[in-house]
């Protein structure tokens, strides 16, 4: 192969930023595995793209080695986690894959916390004479797999809840009218983030009043179908599973992606159980007047108990309709 131009730091970032979006397109479809995104570069430009297959394999660097075949050899490769380094049933390792593929060099955003490979997949890398470089992207890569990292760490999925207000705070007219309140570009961007859930709940109250589908009906992403929970303390509904609290929710099997769509009351009772690690706000240009709060109690202490909690990490116009993200501050 040709001589291979010098890579920069400014291009590993940009790179492991090409690398990160791509893990998106498994989010929500990859669990019990992590979402990754993979590339292999060489001489500035991409001869192989991967990223997690639904139910987590294959993994996005078999991917991406199988599409730049023979030119793989003295390239690099970006991945936004640390290579497996454990063996299973259902493939090799892709440390072994890397290293028979001849890779150069492996730039890993963040290092794997499942204890079968944490630290020992860079070990065997550079075991084997491949230049690792970590942490490269590592904030953005830990948000691109925040469902894989709370499963790790909290034993549960990462919970986002949704929330369409007026600008007066309210999700349903008194008489329990609430279609619609945003607009169809709010509502679009809504489905796509359905399709970036492995599982969607509403509680009860919800279901009676809009029996609401819960699919992704945008062009495209039709295949996509998220689990569907129920809260309630009561018994199921065909086609629905019922979960009896938002722990027995967080916890659910499969589920490393959750999404709470309301109403007030399973909203009140994430946000009291503390679950709620991301909070999506899309508000329209209209005031209800009497209505249906977003909320009921959701357990404050005291005002200042209410401070401090949610940081804004993104805010955009969708039509007429404003969406906020908000993140939960964990120390
Ligand atoms: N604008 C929006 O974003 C939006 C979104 C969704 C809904 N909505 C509107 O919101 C209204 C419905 O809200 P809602 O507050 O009446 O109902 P809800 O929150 O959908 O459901 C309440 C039910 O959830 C279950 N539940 C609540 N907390 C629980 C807990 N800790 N453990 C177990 N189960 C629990 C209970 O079911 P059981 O009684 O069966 O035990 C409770 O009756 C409707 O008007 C709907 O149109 C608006």
């Amino acid at each position: 192969m040709g001589h291979l131009t010098p890579i920069s730091k400014d291009d590993d970032a940009r790179w492991m930023g090409a690398a990160i979006s791509l893990s998106q397109r498994g989010r929500g479809r990859t669990a019990p595995n992590p979402c990754v995104g993979a590339m292999v570069v060489r001489d500035g430009s991409v001869i192989g793209r991967g990223w997690t297959r639904p139910h987590g394999r294959p993994h996005a660097e078999a991917v991406a080695l199988e599409q730049a075949g023979d030119a793989a050899r003295g390239a690099t490769l970006y991945t936004s986690l640390e290579p497996c380094a454990h063996v299973s049933p259902r493939g090799p390792t892709c440390t072994a894959s890397i290293i028979e593929a001849g890779i150069a060099r492996v730039v890993i955003g963040l290092r794997d916390p499942d204890p079968r490979t944490d630290g020992q997949g860079i070990a065997m890398l550079e075991a084997a004479g491949i230049a690792v470089s970590t942490g490269i992207g590592a904030n953005e890569a830990r948000r691109a797999m925040q469902g894989f990292l709370s499963r790790q760490h909290l034993g549960r999925a990462h919970v986002t809840l949704k929330l369409a207000t007026s600008l007066d705070g309210r999700i349903a007219r008194s008489d329990g009218e609430s279609r619609w309140i945003t607009g169809e570009a709010a509502r679009a961007h809504g489905h796509v983030e359905r399709a970036r859930h492995d599982a969607i709940l509403v509680g009860r109250g919800t279901l009676d009043a809009d029996t609401p589908r819960l699919n992704v009906r945008l062009q495209g992403f039709e295949d996509r179908a998220p689990m569907r929970l129920l809260l309630t303390r009561g018994t199921a509904t065909a086609g629905w599973t019922a979960v009896a609290s938002p722990e027995v929710a967080a916890a659910h099997p499969g589920v490393d992606h959750l999404m709470v769509e309301g109403g007030a009351g399973a909203a009140s009772a994430f946000l009291n159980a503390d679950l709620v690690d991301r909070l999506l706000l899309y508000r329209a240009p209209i005031l209800i007047g009497e209505g249906r709060a977003a909320l009921g109690d959701i357990g404050l202490a005291s005002l200042a108990d209410a401070h401090g909690r949610w940081r804004r990490v993104d805010t955009r116009m969708l039509g007429s309709d404003t969406l906020e993200v908000y993140e939960r501050v964990r120390d």
